[in-house]
């Protein structure tokens, strides 16, 4: 077990404790000022001890992306797991069916009447019933119904009225919220602002049209209606439109931020809460006066994901605790195990120095690694094992 970070082998992940604590608490802080249950989006952490940590601090449930998450999170002690993701295929019911007799309250996403009616006829047939929420699409353009089509609406009353499903609420997920600006002219906010109104509305408006269908739910007042992606979340505010109100927040990045939503505005760089310590083991000047670094990290580490505004494939920092850009530098190339640094010359870094670098992805950096290290300031506190790193399916 190192004690410090300067004894930590690279390339390796990092967490800085009060930087996480702030995040967490913030973002639990927007739930309860909006009137809505924080429904964590597991995939980013992938750990039972921040899920644990974000219960504590009084999320409602969980949100999994996988049935190996549920199942996961289920034989950890949490009891009201959502799987936000179209569920399909008769084994995938069934573990379904296994976790919710095992006394876990389970839900899914439906999105077509073929996977619906395959879902109902195996749920059906057990003399079973789930829970399942409409998925909607309210202009992402990935799965869901979409909410201003007139056939929308008829086809949750159509799943309602299916047996062994129960449609418990509509979920949403505005991934387009990571576009940015739709122009020159709209700022950084106002476009987070934009697609936030827009997530809220278009599901208020799709849940008003669901209580005319005679969708019971609706009818009855208790559907659920789940929204969020981090960078609209940053944005919501909460309103009521046709009686209706959003009722759960579903954000998964918030806790670590990356170059992605730090370019987007949705937090400034200093929350960010997770890099990558690598160590500069070459260096070599080029022919036109810049000079060229390695890291031994590359893309089975940072990843090849690239971010919204960025240059390359992550942000070098500089000094040891996290806060400033490392100006003149640039990771303009991976290999698997290299880190390609372009840099000005008059960058100071030498073969042996270990730097700290904000990944363009932090979800998808977490599940390169069994365990990230816990930090404060210099010292290591503890580790954050990625409990669900392996599980593919
Ligand atoms: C269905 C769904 N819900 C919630 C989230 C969480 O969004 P974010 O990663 O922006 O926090 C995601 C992210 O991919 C998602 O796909």
């Amino acid at each position: 077990m190192q004690d410090r970070v300067a004894d930590i082998p690279t390339p390796a992940v990092l967490v800085d404790m009060s930087r996480l604590a702030f995040n967490l608490e913030a973002m639990q802080d927007k739930a309860a000022k909006e009137g809505v249950r924080l429904r964590p989006h597991t995939k980013t952490h992938k750990s039972i001890a921040m899920a644990n940590r974000q219960r504590e601090l009084g999320a409602h449930g969980l949100t999994v992306a996988k049935m190996g998450e549920a199942e996961m999170f289920a034989r950890a002690g949490f009891d009201d797991i959502r799987i936000a993701y179209a569920l399909i295929g008769e084994e995938k019911y069934a573990r379904a069916l296994r976790l919710s007799e095992s006394g876990c309250r389970i839900s899914f996403c439906v999105d077509t009447m073929e996977g619906a009616r395959a879902a109902s006829s195996f749920f059906a047939s057990r003399g079973a019933t789930v829970d399942v929420l409409i998925e909607t699409d309210i202009g992402y353009g990935r799965c869901g119904v979409r909410w201003d089509q007139s056939e929308a609406a008829g086809f949750g009353a159509e799943v309602d009225a299916l047996p062994g499903l129960n449609v418990v609420g509509i979920l949403t997920h505005a991934g387009h919220a990571y576009n940015g600006p739709k122009d020159e002219s709209e700022s950084l906010q106002a476009a987070l602002q934009r697609v936030s109104d827009q997530e809220r509305d278009r599901m208020l408006d799709f849940a008003d049209a669901l209580r005319t269908a005679g969708v019971g739910a609706a009818v009855d007042g208790s559907l659920e209606i789940s929204v969020g992606s981090t960078p609209s979340i940053s944005a919501f505010t909460n309103t009521e439109r046709h009686g209706f109100r959003v009722t759960e927040i579903r954000p998964g990045n918030y806790l670590y931020l990356d170059m992605t939503q730090a370019n987007l505005g949705v937090a400034p760089l200093d929350r960010c809460s997770l890099t990558v310590l690598a160590t500069v083991i070459s260096r070599h000047d080029n022919a036109d006066g810049t000079q060229r670094f390695f890291l031994d990290s590359g893309k089975k580490v940072l990843t090849s994901d690239t971010a919204f505004r960025a240059d390359g494939y992550g942000q070098i920092l500089s000094g040891t605790q996290p806060a400033q850009p490392m100006d003149g530098t640039v990771i303009n190339g991976l290999s698997e195990e290299h880190g390609w640094v372009r840099a000005t010359s008059d960058v100071d870094v030498s073969v042996g120095d270990r730097l700290r670098i904000v990944p363009n992805h932090s979800c998808v950096v977490v599940n390169t690694q069994p365990e990230l290290y816990l930090v404060n300031g210099d010292d290591v506190v503890g580790r954050i094992v990625v409990d669900g790193q392996s599980l593919v399916v």
